[in-house]
């Protein structure tokens, strides 16, 4: 997915870590990273704008895979909050993203709400006591990160024991890049489990990967949907959002196993 914020900015130096740490690695160090800049609202007034299609695909994930209810949901990379009415089930809610006019304006929305508290912070450096979540939802941030075991590990270390992990992630070896380069038009192959670099900091990863960097933090993915099937400007020009959502409805699950799609949404559980 390509979106309005090219530039980075690099987060503040910590002392270097392993790039992948396992649930045994007890160093609290994040490897050095950069966070793009989301430093306007044209990713909500822009981008969102022309994509009532994935809202909606996006959406029917989250309600499929997250528990409707619980006591403490934290969801990082929350941007302005767009998704943050998917979690009316949960007695506190805490969006965070790193992006200073995103904290901002998820703070103005959402002001006279008691239960939502809004965030500024880093996804590699969670500012969350050990087990203090039920949920954590991640959705479009994945493809921003260079080291996403890091910070799988700190989502494993936010969630309870038994607690549910939400992530979304786009998808290296979806159908178009498979025909593309069976046609000779890419020369990455879909195939192999590194990440593909689209744009700087913009990956695309193989979801053999993303399943084996969540077992590494202690994560076990328990489902798996194929989303945004029909993401097509040509087919998004002609039908309807709510038609292509409807038509999607009853394929997310099965094509979990195959994952087709340009996104992937996985549920993943702490052990207990
Ligand atoms: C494509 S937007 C997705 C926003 C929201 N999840 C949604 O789906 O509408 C990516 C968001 O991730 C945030 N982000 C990227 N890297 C981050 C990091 N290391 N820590 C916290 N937020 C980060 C950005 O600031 C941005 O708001």
């Amino acid at each position: 997915m390509t979106t309005p914020e090219p530039t980075t900015v690099p987060a503040p130096p910590t002392p270097a870590a392993p790039d992948v740490p396992g649930p045994s690695d007890t160093s609290s160090a994040a490897p050095d990273h950069e966070i793009p800049r989301y430093d306007d609202m044209r990713y909500r007034d822009v981008f969102w704008a022309a994509r009532d299609y994935e809202d909606r695909c996006d959406r029917m994930a989250i309600r499929a895979l997250l528990p409707p209810t619980g006591e403490r949901l934290v969801e990082v990379g929350a941007g302005y909050g767009r998704l943050a009415d998917e979690y009316r089930g949960y007695r506190e809610v805490v969006l965070l993203d790193a992006s200073e006019a995103h904290v901002a304006a998820a703070r103005e929305q959402f002001r006279d709400d008691p239960r939502i508290r809004v965030e500024q912070g880093d996804a590699y450096a969670l500012p969350f006591e050990d087990g203090s979540f039920d949920a954590v939802v991640c959705v479009r941030v994945v493809h921003h990160l260079e080291h996403p075991g890091a910070v799988f590990a700190e989502f494993a270390r936010v969630l309870r024991p038994g607690g549910v992990l939400v992530l979304e992630f786009a998808n290296k070896r979806n159908l178009k890049a498979i025909l593309k380069h069976a046609l000779g038009r890419q020369d990455w192959s879909p195939f192999t489990t590194e990440p593909h670099e689209y744009l700087p900091l913009h990956f695309d990863r193989h979801p053999l990967e993303v399943r084996r960097l969540l077992h590494r933090a202690g994560l076990r993915v328990e489902a798996v949907r194929a989303v945004s099937l029909f993401r097509l400007p040509m087919l998004r020009d002609r039908v309807p959002a709510g038609w292509l959502a409807a038509l999607e409805g009853p394929l997310q699950a099965p094509l979990g196993s195959v994952t087709p799609g340009p996104s992937v949404y996985v549920r993943a559980r702490k052990a207990g």
